[in-house]
């Protein structure tokens, strides 16, 4: 083993080569990525990830949710350690991108692979992650939500996807084992410390000419589905005074959620990114109208409150067109202030690296945001081209893929040093 203290460095050719042969699993026609988590594309992806860590040298572990755990075979003397982890996930939203979060999965295979090959003196093991469902098909950052909270049985056989499947169905199918998902939660003190590389997903690095963001914080992230229930009749004989339409009500709730957001704060946001209607014909009037609401706002505070005004606000609106209304959200995941010291170790190994830097705060969601809650935890960004990202426009330079991976490197090996 060598004892030497000299920086390591990220193959970055490798780390490119592998960015590219993942970003065309579920690749489609347009170039858009559609790998939802449990899909045929997620399990290629999966499989594929496995093989590179299995060529590599590198033992992956699975657990009962399906988030992937690696870790490289030489250390058996620190193996025992609380160990520093870093990772992100790979599946996507559906005509997403090839950076976010597979970025993330292979810059820490890559800086597992470089601590394998070159075998640094280390105190602490170091380990990649691969996080179940980032992209919250079941459950906002399902896979770390898991290690964090755990689920129960009942909370999992309630989860249903997009597509209306039923996560237990699905998971079973992959071979997922309801018992070991409900059994699933990471012991905090085999933590010590976990880091996660992504793109930025906004403009403000490249609008600074910057290569490397040291993120401060990320923002609070409810969620859940609003549905109104009214009555199918005969589109041409019903007259429209005498009409119980679902989707008129849901339809006043969309153009009611611009002000929602802003009567709670300036930066509170509110989207709603799916809609769904029964019976779904044309000469029907919809009997039923599901919406998606995902809000955000960086104090747990107000995002209770972006809850209840869309309570409120739509309960108005179910009294003035008849229907009646129902609500399913999902538990809030609070937000969090990454770690000082953590935050202090990549701009050191930012500014070592002679990376122009700068500290700004997450407005997406991330696992570290669960992971924050079980060990101290730091967030790297790179730039995004155009600040374009969750659509197949979503772009970063090579060049700041390969910093961003040597920054991530340097932190680990710094974490798992005394
Ligand atoms: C994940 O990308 C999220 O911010 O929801
Ligand atoms: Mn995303
Ligand atoms: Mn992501």
């Amino acid at each position: 083993m060598s004892t030497s203290t000299a920086r390591l460095s990220v193959n970055g050719p490798r780390l490119v080569a592998d960015l590219k042969a993942l970003g065309s699993i579920g690749c489609g026609p347009g170039g858009g990525l559609d790998r939802t988590s449990f899909s045929a594309a997620d399990g290629e992806a999966r499989a594929w990830l496995l093989g590179r860590c299995a060529e590599a040298g590198l033992r992956a572990e699975v657990d009962g949710i399906g988030n992937i755990v690696v870790s490289p075979d030489y250390d058996a003397r620190t193996a025992a350690q609380p160990a520093v982890w870093s990772g992100s996930h790979i599946d996507t939203v559906p005509n997403g991108g090839a950076f976010d979060g597979a970025l993330g999965v292979l810059a820490a295979l890559e800086c597992l692979r470089r601590i394998q090959e070159e075998r640094p003196a280390l105190d602490r093991p170091v380990r990649a992650v691969m996080f179940t469902d980032e992209e919250g098909n079941y459950a906002h950052l399902f896979g770390s939500s898991a290690l964090a909270r755990g689920f129960s049985r009942t909370e999992l056989e309630s989860l249903t996807g997009r597509d209306g499947d039923r996560f237990a169905d699905t998971f079973a199918a992959t071979g997922g084992d309801l018992d070991a998902a409900t059994a699933t939660k990471l012991d905090p003190a085999t933590l010590h410390a976990t880091v996660e590389l992504h793109i930025e997903q906004g403009p403000t690095l490249e609008q600074l000419g910057h290569d490397i963001g040291v993120v401060t914080g990320i923002v609070a992230l409810g969620g859940g589905v609003v549905s109104f229930r009214g009555r199918a009749d005969h589109a041409g004989t019903t007259p429209m005074n005498q009409r119980r339409d679902a989707l008129t009500a849901a339809g006043a709730l969309l153009v009611a959620l611009p002000e929602v957001a802003s009567s709670v704060s300036e930066r509170a946001v509110v989207t709603s990114g799916i809609v769904t209607v029964e019976p779904g014909s044309a000469n029907v009037i919809p009997g039923l109208a599901r919406v998606t609401v995902d809000f955000r706002e960086a104090e747990t505070d107000l995002v209770d409150v972006l809850q209840t005004t869309i309570v409120d606000v739509a309960r108005e609106i179910a009294l003035r067109y008849g229907v009646q209304v129902e609500f399913d959200f999902e538990v809030t995941i609070p937000p969090v202030r990454l770690d000082a010291s953590i935050q202090a170790t990549i701009e050191a190994a930012a500014a070592a690296r002679e990376l122009l830097y700068s500290s700004l705060p997450s407005g997406a969601g991330h696992d570290s945001q669960n992971m924050a809650q079980l060990a101290p935890t730091g967030m790297i960004f790179v730039p995004s081209i155009d600040g374009r990202s969750h659509c197949p426009e979503e772009n970063t330079a090579w060049i700041d893929v390969e910093n961003g991976a040597n920054v991530l490197l340097d932190t680990l090996v710094s974490l798992a040093r005394d």
